[in-house]
């Protein structure tokens, strides 16, 4: 029976032996797949919108503007993606003064250009509105941000941004 028995464990050992570069792969494999699968977020998430995507239906309300004019004001707009941008690199250098004059003169109050002029015929007026008040956000940022206190400016940036966020919510150009 002991026999038997020292039998039995030498073979189950043995089996464990032959086995271990099985065990040993979903480790080593997790590890070669840790690539991929930390990749796989970002592969999967394009998918994701675009099977999002299939079912979007548009919700908001247009800004129809002539040709010219609308490109113009996609133009501006992209440009408003750009001075974020700048404000944000002048933040990460601690440039407060920086980040304060492109909030007001780029995006604040002192920002209104002929661009508005042309686009304020067709902009319906809630959306006036909203635009106003995303540069009353810009110019309140700007000072904010000339108090040099970074926690408040990023505050004052995420409230500002999400001005953008909420018209975007709400209106389309046509
Ligand atoms: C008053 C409304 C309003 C505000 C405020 C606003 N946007 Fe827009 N933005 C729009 C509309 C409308 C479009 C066109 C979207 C569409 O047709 O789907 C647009 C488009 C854009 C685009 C795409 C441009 C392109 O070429 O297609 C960017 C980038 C953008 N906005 C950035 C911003 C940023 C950054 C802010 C804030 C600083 C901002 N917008 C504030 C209304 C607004």
């Amino acid at each position: 029976m002991r026999k038997f028995n020292l039998a039995l464990v030498s073979f189950i050992c043995l089996l464990a032996l032959t086995m271990e570069p099985i065990f040993a792969q979903p480790p080593k494999g997790d590890g070669a797949s840790s690539l991929p699968s930390s990749e796989s977020p970002a592969k999967h998430e394009p998918q994701d919108a675009v099977q999002g995507a299939k079912q979007v239906t548009e919700s908001r309300q247009p800004a129809i503007y002539p040709a010219d004019v609308r490109l113009g004001f996609l133009q501006r707009m992209r440009e408003n993606l750009a001075y974020l941008n700048e404000i944000q690199a002048a933040l990460a250098a601690s440039d407060f003064e920086q980040a304060a004059d492109i909030a007001e003169y780029k995006i604040g109050l002192s920002s209104y250009g002929p661009q508005n002029k042309r686009q304020f015929p067709y902009t319906p007026a809630p959306m006036k509105q909203m635009g106003d008040a995303s540069r009353r956000s810009a110019s309140k940022l700007a000072l904010v941000l000339k108090e040099g206190d970074m926690k408040k400016s990023l505050e004052a940036l995420a409230t500002t941004t999400s001005t953008c966020v909420a018209c975007h919510a709400t209106f389309y150009a046509q």
